[in-house]
Order: C-alpha cells, then sequence, then structure tokens
C-alpha cells in the first residue's frame, strides 16, 4: 500500500487527478471505476481542465460506477447518474454510451446485479477503481456487515450513512434507506485501487481502515490485501 498525506484538499484532487489521467494515457480503452460524494469532485474539476487542455483524451474510456440509490432515476439530482453526468461526464469526451451505473430503478434488482457484475467481466475488469470512504468505513455502499459481500448487491443503508448523506437532501427523510453498490469482487479484483480521503473527520475511519485489523465492520480494511493500492489522504 501507498499511503500518501498531503497538505490541502487541492493537492489530494491533483494527485488523484494525475493518477487518473496517466492510466487513461497509459491505455486509451481503459476502464475506469469510478465514484461519488464530495471527495471526488475536485478530481473530477481536474480531469475536466486536463482534458479541456488537451493533454487527455477520454473517447476510449469505458467507465463503471460504485453504486446507486434505490428508487432515485436518472432525473433525479440526488441520483448518482446525475451526479456523474454533470460532475465529469458531460464536461469530458467521453462516449456517455460507454458509461455505466447501476440502475437503481430495475424492477429486479437482484437481476441488475447480476448483469452488472456480468457487464464488468465482459469488460476484462477494472483497470483502476477510485473510492471514497464513508464515517463508518463503507467503500461504495457496502456497509459494515459480519461477512464480505462479493457480488453487486442491494443494501439496506446505516443509520450513520443516512444521516452524514442527508447534507445532500432537503431533509433526512428524503434520503433513500436503501441502495445498489458494486460488492468486494469487482473492487479488489480491480488492476489497481485509488482510495481518497480528506477531513480531520475521516481521521480515525482511515486509522482503522489502514492500519488496524482486518474486518468486514471496517469495510475499507479488505483493501489492506489488495496488491496495487494508493491512499491519498489531507486533514484539511
Ligand atoms: C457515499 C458513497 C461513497 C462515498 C461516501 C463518502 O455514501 N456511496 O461512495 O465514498 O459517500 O462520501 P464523501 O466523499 O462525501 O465523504
Amino acid at each position: 500500500m501507498k499511503f500518501i498525506v498531503v497538505e490541502n484538499y487541492e493537492e489530494l484532487s491533483r494527485k488523484a487527478s494525475n493518477i487518473i489521467c496517466a492510466q487513461v494515457v497509459n491505455k486509451p480503452n481503459c476502464i475506469l471505476g469510478l465514484a461519488t460524494g464530495s471527495s471526488p469532485l475536485g478530481t473530477y474539476a481536474n480531469m475536466i481542465q486536463n482534458c479541456k487542455n488537451g493533454d487527455v483524451d477520454f473517447s476510449g474510456v469505458t467507465s463503471v460506477n460504485l453504486d446507486e440509490y434505490v428508487g432515485l432515476d436518472i432525473t433525479n439530482d440526488q441520483s448518482y447518474r446525475y451526479f456523474m453526468n454533470t460532475n465529469l461526464f458531460e464536461s469530458i469526451n467521453i462516449d456517455i454510451n460507454n458509461t455505466h451505473v447501476p440502475n437503481g430503478c430495475a424492477d429486479d434488482l437482484a437481476e441488475e446485479g447480476e448483469k452488472y457484475d456480468a457487464l464488468i467481466e465482459a469488460l476484462g475488469g477494472i483497470d483502476l477503481q477510485l473510492l471514497g470512504i464513508g464515517l463508518d468505513g463503507h467503500i461504495g455502499f457496502n456497509e459494515p456487515d459480519d461477512v464480505f459481500v462479493g457480488p453487486t448487491h442491494m443494501v439496506d443503508l446505516d443509520e450513520s450513512t443516512i444521516k452524514a448523506n442527508a447534507r445532500f437532501f432537503e431533509s433526512e427523510a428524503d434520503v433513500p434507506r436503501k441502495a445498489i453498490t458494486m460488492g468486494m469482487k469487482s473492487i479488489m479484483q480491480a488492476k489497481k485501487v485509488l482510495l481518497i480521503a480528506n477531513g480531520k473527520n475521516k481521521e480515525e475511519i482511515v486509522n482503522k481502515a489502514f492500519f488496524g485489523p482486518i474486518t468486514p465492520k471496517v469495510p475499507a480494511s479488505i483493501l489492506q490485501l489488495h496488491p496495487d493500492l494508493t491512499v491519498i489522504y489531507s486533514k484539511n
């Protein structure tokens, strides 16, 4: 594991974007695993800038996102599909048809999970997976559990996650209680994993996840077993 501590969010965002852009330059038709939440916003802003400057070309890239709320469709501005379109995809030259987010409105979510895993497999797996981390140690929406869950699956969100994500909604009551998330299999099989975390409030969970025991009670701790993991942390 490479654990990089940086001065501030700007530096974190620049470094993370550089790692992702280097991946695209090295393999223009790569498969990027992408994440939502507030942490990647600066990274995406840097990627957009690099694309506008002509330094990186996303036209051959395919993306697979980690997760989606159950019941929110593309028109809902809190859906992760909407987030990705507005914060990244519409501002870079990726082909929108090659961007994938699990469908949280599918009639059969178990089947949607199977289809999503089959898609990732058919693409040949993920070259680089970007992750944030929740205050309870979740990655994607893999919440603390008794076991690490492998496949893409539906989850009940933890109270702490609902509270943490309420800042994006009008009220806590509006936060969906369920989500569909890529499981640990596709994440751990990604060739490279890049996790970004910022803020004093993430310090404790980052320490637990990367310097504590590996346990499904701290889902991100499984990443300690990944052969090519980079963590970038900024206290500010
Ligand atoms: C959400 C997402 C995660 C994200 C986490 C942290 O729950 N499903 O992928 O990592 O929030 O969000 P933030 O970066 O806003 O702290």
